[in-house]
């Protein structure tokens, strides 16, 4: 049973340590959660995310780095497309992940998944060609070092893809879906994960995360140009894009 809470205040401190123990505790439950708690909605949002990187996996070479890749459901889509490196701090996660890519018997160039901490990765300036993160962005004890380290490992010209929860845009739409989110979300999590914390983290957690506007904002503070976002599914969550110069 984990006893460590995370802190689900946007930068908070210690909170690195109780998240991978919270990831750690999730992990054989994660995927199925995952799809259960999002009417698979999640595989949309993670195929969107792919679309709109199109023109530089088309590229021959192109290296992606999947950053926070957990169960390494993104690296995974990703692979048809490019040579690709998934990196997550947590090793349950990790071990799930690479049974799911020893499962994938026709992939031809297996993506590698490495432990590392996203705040300070372990990779050379100028690396990658894109680097893409899905909900783990918000989970970073400081988002403004996570995001000058994928700007770091970026090449010149090389795109950040973050997919993330943010705000429903729509306002009945937003009360019914925050009802869900913090009421009926966090006791179905319980029952399947038997983590109590996990799923009552998760939405205070994106309720203490910059909005779409604020996150974009950051990534320009950060020295991304060509910023922009797409609402999902009405903005329960949000694909943020940029270049690094
Ligand atoms: C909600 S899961 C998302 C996993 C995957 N990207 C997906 O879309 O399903 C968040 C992941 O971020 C990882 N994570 C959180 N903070 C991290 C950090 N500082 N460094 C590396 N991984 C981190 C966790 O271990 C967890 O696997």
């Amino acid at each position: 049973m984990n006893k460590e809470i995370p802190d689900p205040q946007f930068n908070a401190p210690g909170k690195d340590r109780a998240v991978r123990a919270m990831f750690a505790e999730i992990a054989p439950s994660y995927d199925r959660l995952n799809h259960l708690l999002s009417l698979n909605i999640d595989k949309r949002w993670r195929r969107f995310t792919i679309a709109k990187l199109a023109d530089i996996l088309k590229r021959p070479g192109t290296l992606a780095l999947d950053l926070c890749c957990g169960t390494a459901d993104l690296t995974i889509e990703l692979q048809p497309f490019t040579q690709v490196i998934g990196c997550d701090f947590c090793h349950p996660m990790l071990v799930i992940g690479n049974e799911k890519i020893d499962h994938q018997s026709e992939m031809r160039d297996r993506p590698l998944l490495t432990e590392g901490n996203a705040m300070q990765l372990p990779f050379a300036d100028r690396s990658f060609d894109i680097v893409t993160i899905a909900f783990g962005l918000r989970n970073l004890e400081r988002v403004d070092i996570g995001l000058a380290e994928i700007c770091r490992v970026l090449k010149p010209g090389g795109r950040v893809a973050i997919l993330e929860f943010s705000r429903p845009i729509v306002p009945v739409f937003r009360q019914l879906f925050e009802f869900y989110f913090h009421n009926i979300l966090p006791r179905i999590g319980a029952l399947i994960s038997g983590s109590t914390t996990a799923y009552t983290y998760l939405p205070k957690s994106v309720g203490n995360f910059p909005d779409q506007k604020r996150l974009a904002s950051l990534m320009r503070e950060t020295g991304f140009s060509a910023v922009r976002y797409h609402n999902l599914s009405a903005g329960i969550a949000a694909l943020h894009l940029g270049e690094r110069q």
